[in-house]
């Protein structure tokens, strides 16, 4: 493949207009009946996890068809590529090797020369020492009290796949601790996260890539003041605060001694990083081992991923199935519906896993895209959902696929709730694939008027994850497959997933701003009309 030809133009990509011509008024109801394997043919096993694809607008041909452009894209190359240390994020000219952070120790990696494999496993022992100390009420405060609460401040990355994995793996974790996750620039954040914290029982991880970002640089030195008020005492900053960083000079001026800041590199995207030290309170929380086995998991997908051919490929079957929409049937979002409470904050983090990544308009040589990219992700935990949003995906006008994550085993076996959450994830499987016709309507004796309303056109599709329980290995297994699926459409794509230029205008406008709210004159402001007035209308009110 040239990078001269549109996407568009591949003979693999026209095969798939011509596919989707055909196939786009075809009934799931219509493919499951002419079909009776139908369930077993479009389902898989692997990593742990069962995979039903089979209430996709599917057929093997399709499949086939979105296969061929996968190996047209050279994915199976680029997959290559990123596991050995290329510099695939070429806008940055970075390494992109999250997957470096959950190989095993006897693996080789190298990058600039150097095997890298070592230096995270370095890195791992030293969390590990921490979190055990942590954990076991070693690491003392500065009064000498144990440390009981764990406060990570961070955003984006370094927040959202450590509040999720914080959640996912609750009850795993140790509850003697407390654990708050501060984000937000708004001040609400912090003051309510610290609100009954004691000062002198209580630990900041400064999670920061660049330790440079305004929201993260701005909580921390908020909760510096807030410590220092009660410890009255610059050295308690030492016990107080940890770092978690590639950037140790900004760390050693902030404060934190290096000594006690846990390392990661430029080649772990921030939204890729929460196996990184970024985990580090994931770790204190749910201890070494889970972490490891967390680990392990997420490894498992990527060997899984390296090597399946792409027909047997969950990674590489999720993305191109979410192409197929995006691209041919013009739908617009996803929806990621866990049925599993402690999941609750996994739509989240794969809204900037995925939108970040793939939310681009230009090819990696910087020619607009003639052709749909990353996709909304968006969803909440079930039966929530059904209560909510639902509605609109049974009879609403817009097609969105659906991701139903559930499990067979749960943590709290109360009564009948296990199984009446079971039943109404496949229940909504079923009823978004296959709806509700007129005559079934009719032959129940519902009126006439009211049958258009009652009606479900059905053929709404949907993939069913079932996994056995959420262990620590099955989340890291789960966050690999997303990241692994994002990846996949991201080179079919041609985009750069690994960039994140976007946010860098607001960044820098939000700074000229800024100083145009705090200043005692009135000040000459050169924005477009509606800004101005809206700075006016503040600083007036303020
Ligand atoms: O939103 C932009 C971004 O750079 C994300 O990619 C990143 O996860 C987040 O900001 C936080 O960055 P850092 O870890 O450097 O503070």
């Amino acid at each position: 493949m040239t990078d001269t030809t549109s996407l568009r133009d591949l003979p693999e990509w026209k095969a798939l207009e011509a596919h989707y011509a055909k196939l786009k008024d075809v009934h799931l109801r219509e493919l499951f009946a002419r079909d009776p394997g139908r369930a077993e043919k479009f389902s898989l096993e692997a990593a742990g996890i069962y995979f039903d694809y089979s209430k996709h607008r599917i057929t093997a041909g399709t499949v086939n068809r979105l296969c061929d452009l996968a190996e047209a894209a050279g994915l199976r190359e680029k997959i290559e590529a990123m596991f050995t240390g290329e510099r695939i994020n070429l806008t940055e000219g970075r390494a992109v090797l999250h997957t470096a952070l959950r190989a095993p120790k006897s693996a080789t990696i190298v990058v600039d020369g150097e095997n890298v494999v070592p230096r995270v496993h370095a890195v791992l022992e030293k969390m590990e020492t921490f979190a055990r100390k942590v954990r076991a009420g070693e690491w003392k405060g500065h009064t000498g009290k144990p440390v009981k609460n764990v406060v990570n401040i961070g955003i984006g990355g370094s927040d959202l796949g450590p509040v999720m994995a914080y959640e996912a793996l609750k009850d795993y974790g140790d509850r003697g601790l407390t654990f708050r996750f501060v984000s937000n620039i708004d001040g609400t954040d912090f003051a309510e996260a610290v609100m009954d914290l004691d000062p002198a029982e209580t630990l900041f991880i400064v999670a920061s890539k660049t330790f440079t970002t305004l929201e993260t640089m701005t909580n921390a030195g908020t909760a510096r003041a807030w410590a220092l008020k009660a410890l009255k005492d610059e050295a308690a900053v030492a016990r107080h605060f940890v770092a978690v960083s590639t950037n140790a000079a900004k760390v050693a001026e902030f404060g934190v001694d290096t000594e006690n800041m846990f390392g990661f590199w430029d080649w772990v995207g921030g939204r890729y990083s929460m196996f990184s030290a970024i985990g580090l309170s994931t770790m204190i929380a749910i201890g070494p081992e889970h972490f490891r086995e967390m680990l392990a998991g997420a490894y498992e997908m990527d060997e899984h991923y390296r090597v399946a051919p792409f027909e047997e490929n969950l990674p590489a079957l999720m993305g191109l199935l979410g192409l197929w929409y995006n691209d041919f049937f013009g739908a617009q979002s996803i929806a990621v519906l866990p049925y599993e409470q402690y999941l609750k904050r996994f739509p989240a983090y794969l809204q900037q896993l995925t939108m970040e990544s793939n939310g681009k308009r230009v090819t990696l040589d910087g020619r607009a895209v003639d052709y749909q990219t990353g996709q909304i992700y968006w969803g909440e935990p079930g039966t929530n959902g059904q209560h909510s949003f639902y509605q609109l995906i049974h009879q609403g006008t817009k097609l969105i696929p659906c991701d139903f994550i559930a499990f067979s085993k749960t943590r709290h076996r109360l009564g009948r709730h296990h199984d009446l959450l079971m039943a109404n994830v496949f229940a909504q499987a079923e009823a978004l694939a296959f709806g509700k016709t007129a005559e079934e309507l009719k032959a129940e004796g519902v009126k006439d008027w009211l049958v258009p309303h009652r009606t479900f056109e059905g053929n709404r599709p949907s993939t069913t994850m079932l996994l056995d329980a959420l262990t620590p290995a099955a989340l890291g297994r789960l966050v690999a497959l997303y990241e692994h699926s994002v990846f996949t459409q991201g080179m079919i794509w041609r985009v750069g997933p690994f960039d994140q230029w976007g946010v860098e205008l607001g960044k820098a406008l939000a700074g000229r701003i800024a100083p145009e709210l705090e200043a005692k004159d009135e000040p000459r402001l050169n924005h477009d009309g509606s800004t101005n007035a809206l700075i006016r209308r503040y600083r007036k009110e303020r």
